[in-house]
């Protein structure tokens, strides 16, 4: 089956294309660059180039950005004129930075909302009626429940959480507009952390990261001198602030068990929490990274960060019991893994 995959060079659009090549569909990334880099989709086709039942596998990537609405219009005739329409996006494209949010709501809601109008006005004219979006927990804000299910309140506290749930919202009302027609899961992403096992593709933030995980990668590799933990006085068994940490991987095939599940069920639009539905602390994950790698990471203690939630765990028991997926990932894991990336790519691409 033919893919779209928007924002397919970023962090989690790597690994998924990667696991979509594998798994056969006919891949289609397109990317802006904006925050991404040439090189990942490269190292894809690197790592399936590297194994004997893949090494044919091919991509087609292109530099689009979904704002550019004649190129995307382009991109869908193109592909319906070859006799390979698409039939379903994955839909990643949009800036994922709250700090930048903040300082520049503008910039985000043109690159989110109005990019993802673009894109699902040319789905709309070429009849590509199946999407799976690359939501978040952000969208929850600072909610009182500590496990988070997907029906409690939607309260974005930043402007990037707005327009994932702006967006979440249009995909309802473009549902319920045809709701014979339309297949769209909202996949509500935790904290993924971690890399592929190869150790060619990973996160790759541009500048000092805002995020824990490669914020410590970058101190254990000595481009950063120490961690920062905000705040150890939240009331957790430890003080430090606590997480649901998924492995890249285990999201990666969260999208395709999604995707399959559109495809297989009647038309519907769904919301999904993709998590363990484990809290680790930031103390906890410090101490997992430092044994799994045999590396300190030095830390000191600071104020707490404003607008942080004290607790954010997945209640990921609509995902567990609607597709075919659960995550299978350890932290241990996760922490080699990213380290593994980090120690051989400390520049990143
Ligand atoms: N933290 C530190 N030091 C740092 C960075 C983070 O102590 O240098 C702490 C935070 O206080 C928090 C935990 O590490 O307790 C995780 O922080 P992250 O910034 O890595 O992740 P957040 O949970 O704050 O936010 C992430 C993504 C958002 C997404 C959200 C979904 O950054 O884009 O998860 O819940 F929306």
């Amino acid at each position: 089956m033919r893919v779209l995959v928007t924002g397919g060079a970023g962090f989690i659009g790597t690994h998924t294309c990667l696991l979509l090549l594998e798994k056969g569909y006919d891949v289609v990334a397109i990317d802006s660059y904006i925050n991404s880099n040439k090189k990942s989709l490269q190292r894809v086709i690197e790592i399936l180039k590297s194994n004997k039942t893949t090494k044919d596998v091919s991509i087609k990537i292109f530099n689009i950005d979904i704002r550019d609405k004649k190129k995307l219009d382009e991109l869908f005739l193109d592909a319906q004129n070859s006799g390979q329409p698409f039939k379903s996006v994955i839909h990643f494209a949009g800036l994922k930075s709250v700090k930048d949010s903040l300082s520049n709501p503008l910039l985000y809601w043109d690159a989110n909302v109005k990019g993802t109008i673009n894109l699902l006005n040319i789905m709309n004219k070429y009849k590509c009626k199946t999407i799976v979006f690359s939501s978040s927990a952000t969208i929850y804000g600072l909610s009182d429940d500590e496990i988070l299910s997907e029906n409690i309140e939607i309260k974005p506290i930043n402007p990037y959480g707005v327009t994932k749930a702006v967006i979440e919202k249009l995909l309802n009302d473009i549902f319920d507009s045809e709701p014979s027609c339309w297949r769209i899961a909202n996949l509500r992403y935790f904290n993924p952390i971690g890399a592929h096992s190869s150790g060619m593709i990973g996160e790759a933030p541009i500048g000092v990261p805002s995020n824990i995980f490669p914020y410590i990668t970058q101190v254990a590799s000595g481009v950063l001198d120490k961690l920062t933990i905000y705040g150890n006085d939240w009331p957790t068994r430890d003080g430090s602030g606590i997480r649901d940490y998924i492995h890249v991987m285990d999201l990666a095939e969260g999208h395709i068990s999604a995707l399959k599940y559109l495809v297989k069920n009647n038309h519907q639009i769904i919301n999904l929490n993709l998590g363990t539905g484990l809290g680790t602390s930031v103390l906890e994950l410090v101490d997992i990274f430092e044994r799994a790698n045999k590396i300190k990471i030095p830390f000191e203690f600071s104020e707490r960060r404003k607008g942080d939630s004290c607790k954010v765990i997945a209640d990921n028991s609509l995902a567990l019991s609607c597709l075919d997926w659960e995550p299978k990932r350890t932290l241990k894991e996760m922490c080699i893994d990213g380290w593994r990336w980090q120690s051989l790519n400390p520049n990143g691409y």
